[in-house]
């Protein structure tokens, strides 16, 4: 009998019966509710506690299912609940739910909230179901491109190494210079040349702020560090990364120009890896002059009307190889007998995550000009 009923129910021989339905949802871990906007009761389907992980007979209203869910997101779904009720719709969101046993999982809660002749809701039901494995890819996804960007950072350090320990060198050697010339003035017989010990011990000093900026700036760069966020003046970014990129450049032969824009601009933005965006195209645009009769690097900002800041690095090398052109900024791409080839992806991803954009286009002497945005901030 049962069986005639639910089909005159659904209206046909080959339809689902609502037991059907049911059994199929509890099997791919779907749960059903219903709230009543009259009375405020809900009623959620028995396979509750495979979801929510408590019996589906103690959450009886509203007030019993905030109950459950993590005192961090009750306020949102709170909200969320209130906004489908006073609005009708679709209501949809993502929170943590705290079982019995103390075990946290993220579920996802859809449904809609159907309005009849008034203003209120009068209905108001949907399904919820477990996002944990999704949650947890998205997280193991984030600590992977997090590593990417961070191995990146420090693999182009390596390849900087001779260049920063030659750079460090110089004000090393000159210390010592200094520290002679002071026992000198110092030994000599005669009256003592104290202004003269005075001046190369000041000398010897400015030197050693010089090497401490040098590693700071270093120690900075490869430091892992959550991604943090804050205020910076373009100037000031472009001004630091070239400090760092431009470390030996000068004896290769490259001339360098350096427009950091009007000195107002500022962006929200982290500023190590907006470091790593440029030190990568000023360290590609610097291998790619290698064999140019002329080297001529331009590293260029311009505040554009639509409020982003538009930073480009140009080059006068043989532009991109028409080989790789189309899969430029896929990983692992590259023309160098020791290239890794994540330069330009992982580039491109952080000013992606930045709500920038990437592109290159090709200069009219032959070079390759890479282009980037940041959205600016007012004042
Ligand atoms: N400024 C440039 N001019 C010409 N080719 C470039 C330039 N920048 C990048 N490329 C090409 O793109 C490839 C990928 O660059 P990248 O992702 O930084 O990896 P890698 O530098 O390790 O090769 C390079 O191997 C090179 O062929
Ligand atoms: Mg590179």
């Amino acid at each position: 009998m049962e069986g005639g009923g639910s089909e005159r129910q659904t209206g046909g021989r080959n339809s689902l019966s609502a037991r059907d339905l049911r059994e199929t949802l509890a099997e791919v871990g779907i749960c059903t509710w219903s709230l009543n906007p009259t009375t405020g009761r809900v009623t959620v389907s028995e396979n509750c506690h495979q979801v929510l992980g408590v019996p589906a007979r103690s959450l009886s209203d509203h007030d019993a299912f905030q109950a459950v869910v993590h005192p961090e997101d009750r306020g949102a779904r709170a909200a969320a609940v209130c906004c489908a009720l006073n609005q009708g719709g679709r209501y949809s969101i993502e929170y943590r739910v705290r079982q019995a046993d103390g075990e946290v999982r993220w579920v996802r809660s859809q449904g809609r909230a159907e309005r009849g002749r008034g203003p209120a809701a009068t209905r108001f039901r949907g399904i919820v179901y477990c996002i944990d494995e999704r949650r947890q890819a998205e997280a193991r996804l984030q600590r992977l491109q997090a590593d990417l960007i961070h191995v990146s950072r420090l693999s182009a350090m390596g390849e900087m190494a001779s260049a920063l320990a030659h750079e460090l060198n110089q004000p090393l050697g000159a210390i010592s210079n200094y520290a002679a010339a002071c026992d000198h003035f110092l030994a000599e017989p005669g009256p003592v040349r104290i202004d003269e010990a005075r001046d190369a011990i000041a000398a010897a000093t400015g030197q050693a702020q010089r090497a401490g900026a040098i590693i700071r700036r270093l120690r900075d760069f490869v430091t892992r560090g959550e991604t943090d966020r804050q205020f910076e003046s373009v100037a000031g970014l472009i001004g630091d990364a070239c400090d760092l990129a431009l470390i030996g450049v000068g004896e290769q032969g490259v001339e360098v120009r350096i427009d950091p824009g009007p000195p107002g601009a500022r962006v929200l933005a982290d500023r190590v890896q907006i470091q790593q965006v440029l030190v990568n195209l000023i360290r590609n645009a610097c291998e790619a002059m290698r064999d140019s009769a002329r080297r001529y690097l331009a590293i260029t900002a311009a505040v554009q009307n639509d409020g982003v800041v538009r930073i480009s690095v140009s080059d006068t090398g043989p532009g991109i190889p028409a080989a790789i052109a189309d899969t430029l900024f896929l990983p692992f791409v590259t023309t160098k007998p020791t290239g890794m080839g994540v330069g330009l992806s992982v580039s491109r991803s952080i000013v992606h995550a930045h709500g920038g954009g990437f592109w290159v286009d090709s200069t009219a002497t032959g070079g390759a000009t890479f282009h980037f945005t940041l959205p600016t901030v007012e004042d």
